[in-house]
Protein backbone atom coordinates (compact mmCIF):
# COMPACT_ATOMS: atom_id res chain seq x y z
CA UNK A 1 0.00 0.00 0.00
CA UNK A 2 1.05 3.68 -0.81
CA UNK A 3 2.65 5.32 1.91
CA UNK A 4 1.11 9.20 2.44
CA UNK A 5 2.44 12.51 3.86
CA UNK A 6 -1.25 13.90 4.82
CA UNK A 7 -3.29 10.99 4.86
CA UNK A 8 -3.78 7.83 6.05
CA UNK A 9 -5.62 5.20 4.13
CA UNK A 10 -6.54 1.66 5.47
CA UNK A 11 -9.08 -0.93 4.16
CA UNK A 12 -11.41 -3.54 5.75
CA UNK A 13 -13.22 -5.71 3.77
CA UNK A 14 -15.13 -4.25 1.06
CA UNK A 15 -14.58 -0.62 2.82
CA UNK A 16 -11.99 1.40 2.39
CA UNK A 17 -11.18 4.78 4.39
CA UNK A 18 -8.97 7.71 3.59
CA UNK A 19 -8.21 9.86 6.80
CA UNK A 20 -6.87 13.36 5.75
CA UNK A 21 -4.08 14.10 8.13
CA UNK A 22 -2.31 17.25 8.82
CA UNK A 23 -3.32 17.72 12.65
CA UNK A 24 -1.21 21.27 12.67
CA UNK A 25 -3.34 22.91 9.99
CA UNK A 26 -6.62 21.34 10.70
CA UNK A 27 -6.45 19.34 7.53
CA UNK A 28 -6.13 22.32 5.55
CA UNK A 29 -6.01 21.29 1.54
CA UNK A 30 -2.36 21.75 0.69
CA UNK A 31 -1.06 21.02 -2.96
CA UNK A 32 0.58 17.61 -1.18
CA UNK A 33 -3.24 16.60 0.48
CA UNK A 34 -5.08 17.08 -2.74
CA UNK A 35 -2.89 15.32 -4.84
CA UNK A 36 -2.34 12.32 -2.25
CA UNK A 37 -6.10 12.38 -1.93
CA UNK A 38 -7.47 12.23 -6.07
CA UNK A 39 -4.47 9.23 -6.07
CA UNK A 40 -5.80 7.15 -3.01
CA UNK A 41 -9.39 7.38 -3.63
CA UNK A 42 -8.83 6.82 -7.77
CA UNK A 43 -6.54 3.90 -6.72
CA UNK A 44 -9.31 2.41 -4.38
CA UNK A 45 -11.70 3.48 -7.36
CA UNK A 46 -9.91 0.94 -9.74
CA UNK A 47 -9.76 -1.55 -6.91
CA UNK A 48 -13.14 -3.76 -7.69
CA UNK A 49 -12.42 -5.17 -3.98
CA UNK A 50 -13.65 -1.95 -2.68
CA UNK A 51 -17.06 -1.10 -2.76
CA UNK A 52 -17.45 1.89 -0.79
CA UNK A 53 -14.92 5.05 0.44
CA UNK A 54 -15.35 6.94 4.01
CA UNK A 55 -13.78 10.16 3.89
CA UNK A 56 -12.84 11.45 7.26
CA UNK A 57 -10.35 14.29 9.03
CA UNK A 58 -9.73 14.67 12.59
CA UNK A 59 -12.27 15.10 15.40
CA UNK A 60 -11.76 19.20 15.04
CA UNK A 61 -11.38 19.13 11.45
CA UNK A 62 -12.92 17.46 8.35
CA UNK A 63 -11.23 20.31 6.72
CA UNK A 64 -10.66 23.59 7.28
CA UNK A 65 -10.14 24.57 3.58
CA UNK A 66 -7.97 25.43 0.84
CA UNK A 67 -3.99 26.00 2.26
CA UNK A 68 -4.33 29.72 3.16
CA UNK A 69 -0.88 30.30 2.75
CA UNK A 70 -0.07 28.50 0.27
CA UNK A 71 -2.53 30.55 -2.14
CA UNK A 72 -1.66 33.64 -0.56
CA UNK A 73 0.80 34.59 -3.24
CA UNK A 74 -0.46 32.91 -6.41
CA UNK A 75 -1.27 34.78 -9.56
CA UNK A 76 -4.65 34.92 -11.52
CA UNK A 77 -2.24 32.94 -14.28
CA UNK A 78 -1.60 30.35 -11.44
CA UNK A 79 -4.71 29.35 -10.57
CA UNK A 80 -6.28 29.48 -13.76
CA UNK A 81 -3.93 26.92 -14.95
CA UNK A 82 -4.36 24.98 -11.90
CA UNK A 83 -2.20 26.60 -9.12
CA UNK A 84 -1.28 24.02 -6.14
CA UNK A 85 -4.82 22.24 -6.48
CA UNK A 86 -5.18 20.61 -9.99
CA UNK A 87 -7.12 17.43 -10.72
CA UNK A 88 -10.31 17.41 -9.40
CA UNK A 89 -12.18 15.86 -12.26
CA UNK A 90 -11.05 12.51 -11.71
CA UNK A 91 -11.99 12.59 -8.11
CA UNK A 92 -15.29 13.77 -9.21
CA UNK A 93 -16.08 11.30 -11.73
CA UNK A 94 -14.93 8.75 -9.56
CA UNK A 95 -17.73 5.80 -9.69
CA UNK A 96 -17.30 3.96 -6.31
CA UNK A 97 -19.24 5.69 -3.79
CA UNK A 98 -17.90 8.12 -1.12
CA UNK A 99 -18.83 8.97 2.71
CA UNK A 100 -18.00 11.77 4.27
CA UNK A 101 -17.71 11.53 8.13
CA UNK A 102 -17.56 15.18 9.15
CA UNK A 103 -16.78 15.90 12.33
CA UNK A 104 -15.90 20.14 13.36
CA UNK A 105 -15.23 22.08 10.60
CA UNK A 106 -15.94 21.47 7.18
CA UNK A 107 -14.94 25.21 5.71
CA UNK A 108 -14.55 26.14 2.30
CA UNK A 109 -12.50 23.95 0.52
CA UNK A 110 -13.41 21.30 3.37
CA UNK A 111 -17.26 21.59 2.62
CA UNK A 112 -16.65 21.59 -0.53
CA UNK A 113 -14.77 18.44 -0.48
CA UNK A 114 -17.67 16.99 1.43
CA UNK A 115 -20.21 18.44 -1.03
CA UNK A 116 -18.12 16.01 -3.47
CA UNK A 117 -19.14 13.20 -1.83
CA UNK A 118 -22.19 10.85 -2.39
CA UNK A 119 -23.39 10.54 1.41
CA UNK A 120 -22.23 13.43 4.03
CA UNK A 121 -22.97 11.64 7.79
CA UNK A 122 -22.38 14.69 10.35
CA UNK A 123 -21.16 14.58 13.96
CA UNK A 124 -22.92 16.47 15.98
CA UNK A 125 -19.81 19.08 16.40
CA UNK A 126 -19.67 19.66 12.56
CA UNK A 127 -19.57 23.50 11.22
CA UNK A 128 -20.64 24.10 7.68
CA UNK A 129 -19.14 27.17 5.78
CA UNK A 130 -17.54 28.88 2.89
CA UNK A 131 -15.48 31.73 4.64
CA UNK A 132 -14.27 32.98 1.53
CA UNK A 133 -15.75 36.05 1.00
CA UNK A 134 -13.74 37.16 4.59
CA UNK A 135 -10.20 36.13 2.59
CA UNK A 136 -11.09 38.76 -0.20
CA UNK A 137 -12.34 35.85 -2.55
CA UNK A 138 -15.05 33.04 -3.27
CA UNK A 139 -15.45 29.41 -3.29
CA UNK A 140 -13.05 27.82 -5.66
CA UNK A 141 -13.94 23.92 -5.49
CA UNK A 142 -17.33 23.74 -6.31
CA UNK A 143 -19.20 25.59 -3.76
CA UNK A 144 -20.83 28.39 -5.35
CA UNK A 145 -22.56 25.57 -7.44
CA UNK A 146 -23.20 22.70 -4.97
CA UNK A 147 -24.50 24.07 -1.78
CA UNK A 148 -27.26 25.89 -3.59
CA UNK A 149 -28.34 22.88 -5.31
CA UNK A 150 -28.24 21.35 -1.67
CA UNK A 151 -29.35 23.93 0.26
CA UNK A 152 -31.14 26.18 -2.13
CA UNK A 153 -30.68 29.82 -3.43
CA UNK A 154 -31.23 32.39 -0.46
CA UNK A 155 -29.33 29.91 2.56
CA UNK A 156 -26.31 29.19 0.41
CA UNK A 157 -26.23 33.11 -0.78
CA UNK A 158 -26.30 33.94 2.71
CA UNK A 159 -23.93 31.98 3.68
CA UNK A 160 -21.39 32.39 0.61
CA UNK A 161 -22.20 36.21 0.78
CA UNK A 162 -21.18 37.03 4.63
CA UNK A 163 -19.42 33.71 5.41
CA UNK A 164 -21.70 32.44 8.27
CA UNK A 165 -20.55 29.07 9.91
CA UNK A 166 -23.85 26.30 10.49
CA UNK A 167 -23.66 23.98 12.54
CA UNK A 168 -24.85 20.22 12.50
CA UNK A 169 -28.57 20.71 13.36
CA UNK A 170 -29.19 23.25 10.37
CA UNK A 171 -26.88 21.33 8.19
CA UNK A 172 -29.67 18.49 8.18
CA UNK A 173 -32.18 20.67 8.44
CA UNK A 174 -31.41 22.48 5.46
CA UNK A 175 -30.61 19.16 3.41
CA UNK A 176 -26.57 19.58 3.71
CA UNK A 177 -25.86 16.62 4.94
CA UNK A 178 -27.26 13.05 4.88
CA UNK A 179 -27.87 12.37 8.83
CA UNK A 180 -26.27 13.77 12.32
CA UNK A 181 -24.92 11.49 14.80
CA UNK A 182 -23.25 11.88 18.32
CA UNK A 183 -19.38 12.53 17.60
CA UNK A 184 -18.53 9.02 19.27
CA UNK A 185 -20.28 7.45 16.44
CA UNK A 186 -19.13 9.07 13.27
CA UNK A 187 -16.98 6.77 12.58
CA UNK A 188 -18.83 3.80 13.23
CA UNK A 189 -21.82 4.94 12.04
CA UNK A 190 -20.50 5.82 8.35
CA UNK A 191 -18.86 2.60 8.15
CA UNK A 192 -21.86 1.07 8.75
CA UNK A 193 -23.47 2.81 5.85
CA UNK A 194 -20.22 2.25 3.47
CA UNK A 195 -20.33 -1.78 4.75
CA UNK A 196 -24.26 -1.57 3.63
CA UNK A 197 -23.22 -0.03 0.18
CA UNK A 198 -20.52 -2.25 0.04
CA UNK A 199 -22.84 -5.50 0.26
CA UNK A 200 -25.20 -4.41 -2.95
CA UNK A 201 -24.56 -5.13 -6.73
CA UNK A 202 -21.79 -2.79 -7.98
CA UNK A 203 -23.09 -2.63 -10.94
CA UNK A 204 -26.67 -1.18 -9.49
CA UNK A 205 -24.49 0.90 -6.94
CA UNK A 206 -22.51 2.57 -10.03
CA UNK A 207 -25.55 2.75 -12.23
CA UNK A 208 -27.38 4.42 -9.32
CA UNK A 209 -24.80 6.74 -8.89
CA UNK A 210 -24.66 7.90 -12.05
CA UNK A 211 -28.42 8.45 -12.30
CA UNK A 212 -28.08 10.65 -9.17
CA UNK A 213 -25.39 12.59 -10.64
CA UNK A 214 -27.51 13.23 -13.55
CA UNK A 215 -29.95 14.85 -11.57
CA UNK A 216 -27.39 17.26 -10.44
CA UNK A 217 -26.33 17.96 -13.93
CA UNK A 218 -29.34 17.12 -15.73
CA UNK A 219 -33.10 18.97 -16.51
CA UNK A 220 -35.60 16.94 -15.78
CA UNK A 221 -36.44 15.22 -19.40
CA UNK A 222 -33.13 14.36 -19.96
CA UNK A 223 -32.60 12.70 -16.37
CA UNK A 224 -35.86 11.08 -17.23
CA UNK A 225 -34.42 9.61 -20.31
CA UNK A 226 -31.24 8.66 -18.79
CA UNK A 227 -32.84 6.78 -15.94
CA UNK A 228 -35.21 4.69 -18.20
CA UNK A 229 -31.95 3.44 -20.02
CA UNK A 230 -29.94 2.97 -17.30
CA UNK A 231 -32.99 1.09 -15.38
CA UNK A 232 -33.72 -0.97 -18.72
CA UNK A 233 -29.72 -1.73 -18.82
CA UNK A 234 -29.82 -2.96 -15.44
CA UNK A 235 -32.07 -5.67 -16.59
CA UNK A 236 -29.15 -7.14 -18.52
CA UNK A 237 -27.03 -7.93 -15.80
CA UNK A 238 -27.52 -11.09 -13.83
CA UNK A 239 -27.15 -9.54 -10.43
CA UNK A 240 -30.81 -8.19 -11.43
CA UNK A 241 -32.23 -11.55 -12.14
CA UNK A 242 -30.65 -12.93 -8.51
CA UNK A 243 -31.71 -9.84 -6.29
CA UNK A 244 -35.48 -10.29 -8.10
CA UNK A 245 -35.27 -14.23 -7.34
CA UNK A 246 -33.95 -14.11 -4.06
CA UNK A 247 -37.07 -12.07 -3.27
CA UNK A 248 -39.23 -14.01 -4.57
CA UNK A 249 -37.88 -17.14 -2.57
CA UNK A 250 -37.81 -15.34 0.50
CA UNK A 251 -33.47 -15.46 0.62
CA UNK A 252 -31.08 -13.05 0.85
CA UNK A 253 -29.19 -12.44 -2.97
CA UNK A 254 -25.99 -13.58 -3.81
CA UNK A 255 -25.23 -10.73 -5.93
CA UNK A 256 -22.08 -12.29 -8.63
CA UNK A 257 -20.39 -8.92 -8.68
CA UNK A 258 -20.12 -7.30 -5.22
N1 LIG B 1 -5.10 27.20 5.52
C1 LIG B 1 -3.90 27.18 6.11
N2 LIG B 1 -3.75 27.02 7.45
C2 LIG B 1 -4.87 26.89 8.21
C3 LIG B 1 -6.14 26.90 7.63
C4 LIG B 1 -6.24 27.07 6.22
N3 LIG B 1 -7.42 27.03 5.58
N4 LIG B 1 -7.06 26.76 8.61
C5 LIG B 1 -6.36 26.66 9.77
N5 LIG B 1 -5.03 26.72 9.51
C6 LIG B 1 -3.92 26.66 10.48
C7 LIG B 1 -3.82 27.93 11.28
O1 LIG B 1 -3.10 28.91 10.57
C8 LIG B 1 -3.08 27.43 12.50
O2 LIG B 1 -1.72 27.28 12.18
P1 LIG B 1 -0.59 27.89 13.20
O3 LIG B 1 -0.79 27.07 14.46
O4 LIG B 1 0.68 27.57 12.49
O5 LIG B 1 -0.89 29.30 13.38
C9 LIG B 1 -3.65 26.03 12.71
O6 LIG B 1 -4.22 25.64 11.45
C10 LIG B 1 -4.76 25.97 13.74
O7 LIG B 1 -5.75 26.94 13.38
P2 LIG B 1 -6.28 28.08 14.39
O8 LIG B 1 -5.22 28.42 15.39
O9 LIG B 1 -6.80 29.20 13.55
O10 LIG B 1 -7.45 27.28 15.11
P3 LIG B 1 -8.77 27.88 15.76
O11 LIG B 1 -9.41 26.74 16.48
O12 LIG B 1 -8.46 29.12 16.53
O13 LIG B 1 -9.69 28.33 14.52
C11 LIG B 1 -10.76 28.03 12.36
C12 LIG B 1 -10.22 27.36 13.67
C13 LIG B 1 -12.00 28.87 12.70
C14 LIG B 1 -11.15 26.89 11.43
C15 LIG B 1 -9.66 28.92 11.75
O14 LIG B 1 -8.46 28.17 11.65
C16 LIG B 1 -10.00 29.42 10.36
O15 LIG B 1 -10.76 30.35 10.25
N6 LIG B 1 -9.40 28.82 9.33
C17 LIG B 1 -9.58 29.26 7.95
C18 LIG B 1 -10.93 28.85 7.40
C19 LIG B 1 -11.09 29.38 5.99
O16 LIG B 1 -11.08 30.57 5.75
N7 LIG B 1 -11.24 28.46 5.04
C20 LIG B 1 -11.40 28.79 3.64
C21 LIG B 1 -10.07 28.67 2.94
S1 LIG B 1 -10.09 29.30 1.28
C22 LIG B 1 -10.76 28.06 0.36
O17 LIG B 1 -11.09 26.99 0.85
C23 LIG B 1 -10.90 28.37 -1.12
C24 LIG B 1 -11.66 27.35 -1.87
O18 LIG B 1 -12.86 27.30 -1.90
C25 LIG B 1 -10.92 26.41 -2.72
Amino acid sequence: MTEYTTLLTETRGRVATITLNRPEALNALNSTLVRELIDAALAFDADPGVGAIVLTGSEKAFAAGADIKEMADQSYADMYLGGPFPGWGGFERMRTPLIAAVSGFALGGGCELAMMCDIIIAADTAKFGQPEINLGVLPGFGGSQRLPRAIGKYKAAEMILTGRMMGAEEAERSGLVSRVVPASELLAEAAKTAETIASKSLPAVYAAKDALQAAQEMPLAEGLRFERQAFAAAFATDDQSEGMHAFAEKRAPEFRHR
